[in-house]
């Protein structure tokens, strides 16, 4: 087992390794002392992990409930927030009690948002099963739901107390979401250098994906640790994530947020090299990994329909919005540009690159 202290508020560890999950009682115990629990999971995790899960309370004398939301992007809106919300409270969960998070990207988000606003703040513990929580987003306390605008435009940041990350629950993940994770890894070998870079240029990636959670997770604790609010150096996190989420809200939600964030990652890779703001091979090195690990690097949505959804993202301000452009591998840099330059960029993006492999 791999563990990695993030100092943000109180501070806290990621564990990563194998059969965590049996284990989760004790573990949370550990660290909350004696308190109820209340797990947040969707139908999919559920079915498949959450007699395990609830059976390790039982066993470390916890007292603990469950609430279970239908799987999918779609059920990431205020609607079901309030019913996590009233199922904590109708569990009569209180102060000095926990929210536990079991599942994925979407599950972490919303029971970290309920675990944040219920009674002004409740402690809470992430079990990410996706590829793309162990990677990302189980780490750092971002939560949020979406609204009809636009990707996670309500939410708070609330860090959980701990966060356990049990690899055998990634051997049931359909391929898709496994690639999600995938995709994200790939942004942070991006933003952190070779070493991890070039695992997916090479196409050897999967072989190491313990090692690949670790070295992401402590990339991000880094980050997080130094700019726990989003005022500056945090924002390179979103590399890929203003085009993706436009194909996001474009596709309905029916384009994974990984496979749109691969893709938002390609688009900006080019429009940065074509518009001179980094060396050519740069873009062509990301393409060239991106389609190694066969993740998508263009979309059919036009610039115009992917500059209108972008405005509504968070990464707006006033009339601004600021990009994360990948200049060298491991050197990414942040720009801001005009709302109205922004279909511009994105045109200049779209053409995947002559001779990407
Ligand atoms: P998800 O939570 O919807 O999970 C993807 C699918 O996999 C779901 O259908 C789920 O039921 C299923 N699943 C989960 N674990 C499984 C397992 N072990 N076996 C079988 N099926 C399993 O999506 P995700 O890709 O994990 O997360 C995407 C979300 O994360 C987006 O909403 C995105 O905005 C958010 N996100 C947040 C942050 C952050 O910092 N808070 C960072 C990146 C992404
Ligand atoms: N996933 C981006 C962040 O946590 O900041």
């Amino acid at each position: 087992m791999r563990t990695q202290r993030v100092n943000v508020g109180k501070g806290y560890d990621v564990k990563i390794g194998k059969g965590l999950l049996t284990q989760c009682g004790g573990e949370v115990a550990g660290v909350l002392g004696p308190c109820s629990i209340a797990v947040v999971t969707d139908a999919n995790v559920g079915g498949l992990y959450l007699e395990r899960c609830l059976t390790s309370f039982e066993e470390a004398g916890i007292r603990a409930t469950a609430f279970t939301f239908p799987a999918g992007e779609g059920a990431k809106t205020l609607s079901t927030l309030s019913d996590i919300l009233e199922a904590l409270a109708s569990s009569g969960l209180t102060r000095a009690d926990g929210v536990v998070a079991l599942g994925g990207g979407v599950t972490g988000d919303m029971a970290g948002f309920a675990a944040g606003c219920y009674m002004r703040g409740v402690r809470f513990v992430q079990l990410p099963t996706t590829l793309l929580a162990a990677v990302d987003s189980s780490v750092g306390g971002k939560t949020a739901v979406d609204l009809r605008a636009g990707k996670n435009l309500a939410g708070l940041f609330h860090q959980p107390s701990l966060v356990l990350c049990d690899t055998d629950c990634l051997n049931t993940l359909p391929e898709a979401e496994y690639q999600c994770g995938l995709a994200e890894a790939l942004k942070t070998g991006v933003l952190s250098g070779e070493g991890l870079f070039r695992l997916f240029e090479e196409g050897t990636a999967r072989q190491y994906t313990e090692e690949i959670i670790a070295h992401c997770v402590e990339y991000k604790a880094g980050v997080v640790e130094r700019d726990e609010k989003e005022r500056g150096e945090r924002k390179l996190l979103n590399l890929g994530h203003t085009v993706g989420h436009a194909i996001e809200l474009c596709s309905g939600y029916t384009i994974l947020h990984g496979l749109a964030v691969a893709a938002g990652l390609a688009v900006i890779a080019r429009a940065s090299a074509r518009l001179g703001w980094s060396a050519p091979a740069t873009a062509l090195r990301i393409e060239g990994a991106l389609k190694k690990s066969s993740l998508p690097i263009t979309t059919n949505y036009s610039p115009s329909e992917l500059s209108k959804a972008a405005l509504s993202d968070k990464k707006r301000e006033m009339n601004n919005i600021t990009l994360a452009i990948p200049c060298e591998i491991g050197a990414c840099a942040l720009r801001t540009v005009g709302v109205g330059e922004l279909e511009g960029i994105i045109a200049a993006g779209l053409p995947p690159l002559e001779g990407a492999r």
